[in-house]
């Protein structure tokens, strides 16, 4: 090791050892002076470098670097702490009362939304369904048309579904993955994709304009309405416990045939009817249903070769059973008194 490097480190270790404890800025200053000055001890040092060999010149410059900026920094430091405080002599120990209760820290936890969703998943995913993903700006086609939406229906209206200048919008429901998943990949398949939803609904304590919805959608050959409903009751169970029953209703959906709704049972009252449930036993998840053929075709499936069915889930709702939540707007108040709850 060069002779020079040794001296540079020495002298670094030894001013910024100094500097640390200088008591006022005069002593700052004379040991800048002292090491820094144009007679001082550093630039003294970079002299001597000129009669190095010329191939021992970088690295001992880089040495030599950074001795001046870390004594540049610890004046730098040292000036901050003397001038600083209100004369308080800088002696920090002299402030602290180690009597004082310490300072609780508060760690982070997941919002109830992504607890449900997030373990809503991995249930899904143990059944063998992979995750997939969509934009939130949609267009209409994916959104409406490609999902046998006539033209005229009322969820199109601007009324329901937020625009965009262009004629996109933001998506009303995650069905649109299912049109661009199977834009893209040949059948069979079976994905689940959770996202954001928007809607022009008034907010109350069951509609928000924006909420989350998890898709699903299995495709393969005789897949029936009862694999639908095995699967949809042991999510149920999974996610809530072996108690909670799931019913079906039978509904309409443009893009299902036949469509269906389904409630899971009201895990705080068990069913006899409570606040939550506003005493029906029941709380509403969303839609399901078989495939309809013309969405099958918009896609260029041959619908009779394959079938499916697809279903939608309110992560709200779901969260607000899982957790007795009576309101949905309080997931969104960012509350902490409220969210800590959760953990
Ligand atoms: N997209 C429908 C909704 O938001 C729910 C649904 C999904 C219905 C899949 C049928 C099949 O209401």
């Amino acid at each position: 090791m060069n002779e020079l490097v040794n001296k540079f480190d020495h002298i670094r270790q030894e001013a910024v050892a100094a500097l640390s404890e200088a008591r006022d800025q005069a002593a700052v200053e004379a040991l800048k002076v002292h090491y820094l000055g144009r007679k001082g001890v550093i630039p003294g040092l970079f002299r001597e470098m000129g009669g190095l060999p010329p191939q021992q010149r970088p690295q001992v410059g880089q040495t030599a670097n950074q001795c001046k900026n870390q004594v540049q920094a610890a004046v730098d430091e040292a000036l901050a702490r003397v001038t600083s405080g209100g004369g308080g002599g800088g002696d920090a120990a002299a402030e602290l009362d180690v009597t004082m209760p310490g300072r609780r820290r508060r760690i982070g936890l997941k919002h109830p939304v992504s607890q449900v969703m997030d373990d809503a998943i991995d249930i899904f995913r143990r059944m063998g369904f992979v995750a997939a993903d969509g934009p939130d700006l949609e267009t209409e086609y994916h959104n409406f048309d490609a999902l046998n939406t006539p033209a005229d229906h009322p969820s199109r209206d601007v009324q329901d579904t937020f625009y965009l200048p262009d004629g996109r919008l933001l998506r009303t429901q995650t069905s649109p993955v299912q049109v661009r998943v199977m834009e893209n990949r040949p059948p069979p398949l079976r994905i689940v994709c959770p996202g954001r939803c928007y809607r022009r609904d008034t907010p109350d304590a069951t509609h928000a304009m924006n909420f989350h919805q998890i898709e699903g959608l299995y495709v393969d050959r005789h897949v029936s309405l009862a694999d639908l409903k095995a699967t949809m009751t042991l999510f149920a169970h999974e996610l809530l416990g072996p108690r909670v029953r799931v019913r079906f209703r039978p509904h309409f959906f443009p893009f299902t045939e036949p469509s269906l709704e389904y409630d899971f049972s009201c895990i705080m009252c068990g069913g006899d009817g409570c606040r939550i449930c506003k005493n029906s036993g029941w709380l509403e998840i969303s839609g399901a249903g078989m495939v309809d053929p013309a969405v099958f075709h918009a896609v260029g499936y041959d619908s009779e070769q394959w079938t499916g069915y697809a279903f939608g889930m309110g992560v709200e709702r779901i969260a607000m059973i899982r957790y007795a939540i009576g309101d949905i707007r309080l997931l969104y108040e960012n509350d902490m008194r409220f969210l800590r709850q959760f953990n």
